[in-house]
């Protein structure tokens, strides 16, 4: 037996853990049609704790990599799931209780872990539960807190931690990379890369076939919770925001992430073709968090940038260690593109409001890192209803939104007051002139049961092409990826 999971937020109702690896074939479509069209896999990472905290609490972000597999074919989907057997999880279910302290604090954990050396911290500690990946053949689980974890497609079976061949220096890397449709490569970077709280930030690129061609090394202003970066045709941009750890903090057992709202944020640009050396910097003085880029794309010297800005961080136990009374949702908050000319002598943005707050943005695999005009993304709109709880932020969204950044436009879809959604995923069609679709995960919160429904991605007001029954509940994933049938 194992002892109950804590009576919080991050472990009852939806969050409850559900823990069950499974197979499922043939799913029942219970309205509609799914597209024969769409053939191919979607990939998903689902924090899953396998044991309840050691210390008692530990937030929702803490928990063992699950992988779903979700496979379209011919008009059929089948379901899969499976824990990622990182050096976690396999030292708690030997020890058969958790042995691992705060999130992202090494210090607090059981001797039994205890492994403050930096070069493998990165490996035994991941949990490998934010974003799965499919680049040069192979399928990786990231967590922003270690190296990637290689996973077999097929049955999702963990191969083991993948360091590009024994090339990779930095010790971690980045949930968020940047996929360039034009050349294949792999754009990622890694923060606190040589050690827990370092300013060091690596930027490294592997070809279309997943060998590292490039690793490069620079001191940030400070050791920022740096969860995503973006990259344009010509350039690479850095975001440090005002969120930022402490080793005294983490070696007094305090929580890694403090945010400052005194603090300016800054963005680091480079130019492609040149070095991190050549790093220029853009200064933002007023509070401001993000954890998610929409896209951005560079036109001369001038480099936009789009994404969700808030002046707080969204995650209840980041704002408690910083001492800030803000409730999620209550933080000033809205979409932005942020121009940065690197011809100006002056480090100041200029900044443009292009939508209402959100998150969960995303593009067509196309339009990565050039001028374009539809993204899509989530919101919670109060007039839905009253929040439901899921995942690790509290009130999940409730409306999703497919944005044209040139003219405004904004094309919703409300769930009403019992249904919450999970970060969709944008499938592309091979129909010309045809937006492809989306596909996400729906939170039915009066059965407490999950479905899957897809959209037509250039109408999602016009509700479900299909709804797909899942005979299970789903916990709330962090991020999903689509691969086309043809790239296996
Ligand atoms: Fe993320």
């Amino acid at each position: 037996m194992t002892a109950p999971f804590p009576k919080t937020m991050d472990y009852q109702g939806f969050n409850a853990p559900n823990r069950i690896e499974a197979q499922i074939y043939d799913l029942v479509v219970a309205e509609g049609e799914v597209p024969a069209e769409i053939n191919g896999a979607w990939f998903r990472c689902i924090p899953d704790p396998q044991y309840p905290p050691m210390l008692g609490e530990d937030t929702y972000l803490s928990g063992d990599g699950m992988v779903s597999k979700v496979w379209f074919e011919n008009g059929h989907v089948d379901y899969q799931q499976r824990y990622v057997m990182t050096e976690r999880l396999k030292a708690e279910r030997k020890a058969r209780r958790g042995l691992h302290g705060k999130y992202r604090n090494p210090y607090t954990d059981d001797p039994i872990v205890q492994n403050l050396d930096a070069e493998t911290l990165g490996v035994t500690r991941t949990a490998a539960n934010t974003t799965p990946i499919w680049h040069g053949g192979r399928l990786l689980a990231l967590k922003e807190d270690g190296r990637a974890h290689e996973l077999d497609p097929e049955t999702l079976e963990t191969k083991g931690v993948f360091d590009f061949g024994g090339k990779l220096r930095t010790a971690t890397m980045t949930a968020h990379t940047r996929y360039d449709p034009e050349t294949g490569e792999l754009h990622f970077y890694g923060y606190q890369a040589d050690g827990i709280a370092s300013k060091t930030v690596s930027y490294c690129v592997a070809d279309k076939d997943g060998n590292l061609i490039r690793e490069e090394w620079f001191e940030g202003p400070y050791s920022s919770l740096m969860h995503d970066f973006v990259v344009t045709r010509d350039h690479v941009i850095f975001p440090f925001f005002p969120l930022t750890a402490d080793l005294d903090r983490l070696k007094g057992g305090g929580h890694m992430f403090a945010f400052d709202p005194e603090a300016p944020t800054w963005f680091g640009v480079m130019r492609r073709d040149q070095s991190v050396k050549e790093m220029r910097w853009f200064k933002y003085d007023d509070p401001a968090c993000s954890f998610h880029f929409m896209n951005a794309f560079s036109d001369g010297d001038k480099v936009f940038v789009d994404f969700g800005r808030s002046t707080a961080p969204p995650f209840p136990f980041m704002l408690e260690t910083s001492n800030l009374d803000i409730t999620p949702g209550s933080a000033r908050s809205a979409y932005v593109r942020w121009e940065l000319d690197l011809s100006a002598n002056s480090d100041a943005v200029k900044e443009t409001v292009i939508g209402p707050p959100g998150d969960f943005p995303r593009v067509a695999d196309k339009d990565f890192m050039r001028e374009y005009e539809i993204a899509w993304y989530q919101r919670f709109d109060i007039e839905q209803g009253p929040p439901n709880i899921v995942g690790p932020v509290g009130p999940g969204f409730n409306t999703i939104s497919r944005l044209n950044v040139k003219t405004g436009d904004l094309r919703s879809f409300g769930f009403g007051p019992h249904r919450t959604i999970q970060e969709h995923v944008h499938i592309p069609s091979k129909q010309d002139g045809h937006e492809g679709y989306l596909a996400f995960v729906v939170d039915l919160h009066e059965t407490m049961g999950s479905e899957i429904w897809v959209m037509e991605a250039a109408h999602p007001e016009n509700g479900p092409l299909a709804r797909i029954e899942i005979p299970m509940r789903l916990r709330c994933q962090v991020h999903g990826n689509w691969v086309d049938a043809d790239q296996f």
